[in-house]
């Protein structure tokens, strides 16, 4: 595909599609992880503004970045950073956080992934950020399989999220 789409950092303007767009690639990469109802309660006209509430704040909170990528006025893509992480394992050690990866599923394997890993790799590093992390549901074999191919190695450290066990993948720039 010719390159049709931008990448730019996300605005309050952005919440709305931005949020569609992370139910829409939940439903397609977890429909073997979670069952209909998790997507359903997401997709529920509360949580879809809470999620727009929280996505606002994010835009102006200064640990965290994010960017959209948007073709033709649609955000096909997302990825939010923060420079210090959330989880304390690694904000102690002074790791970032790759805290949101998602691609629509029509655009996905066509390196805009790896582009947005760049320019998450960018922003620590004009920080002086040397180490970051990434959490991935175990079970999300897709996407662990792009992060081996990034270069993160699985790091000895888990979590759970939603009762599932979420793994980390550490990542040293180079
Ligand atoms: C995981 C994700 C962010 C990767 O982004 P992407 O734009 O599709 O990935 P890229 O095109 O940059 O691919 C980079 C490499 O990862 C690998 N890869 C990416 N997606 C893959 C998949 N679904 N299965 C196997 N390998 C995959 C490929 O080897 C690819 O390298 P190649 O093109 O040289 O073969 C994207 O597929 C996505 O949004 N998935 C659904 C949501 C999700 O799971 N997000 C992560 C939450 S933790």
């Amino acid at each position: 595909m010719t390159k049709e789409y931008i990448i730019r950092r996300a605005t309050k303007e952005d919440a709305e599609q931005y949020t569609k767009l992370n139910n829409l690639v939940w439903r397609q990469a977890y429909k073997n992880i979670f069952d209909n109802t998790v997507f359903d309660k997401r997709e529920s006209a509360d949580s879809v503004s809470n999620s727009i509430d929280y996505f606002i704040k994010q835009t102006k909170n200064s640990n965290e970045f994010c960017y959209v990528v948007e073709r033709q006025g649609q955000i096909i893509g997302q990825m939010t950073g923060a420079y210090l992480s959330h989880i304390e394992h690694y904000s102690q050690r002074n790791f970032a956080e790759l805290m949101a990866i998602y691609i629509h599923p029509d655009y996905q394997h066509i390196g805009i992934g790896k582009e947005l890993l760049n320019i998450f790799k960018s922003e620590i590093q004009a920080k002086n950020i040397s180490h970051f992390v990434i959490g991935v549901l175990e079970e999300n074999y897709p996407a662990r399989q792009a992060y081996e191919k990034w270069g993160g190695v699985l790091d000895n450290y888990n979590n759970t999220f939603a009762n599932k066990k979420v793994i980390y993948y550490a990542y040293t720039v180079k």
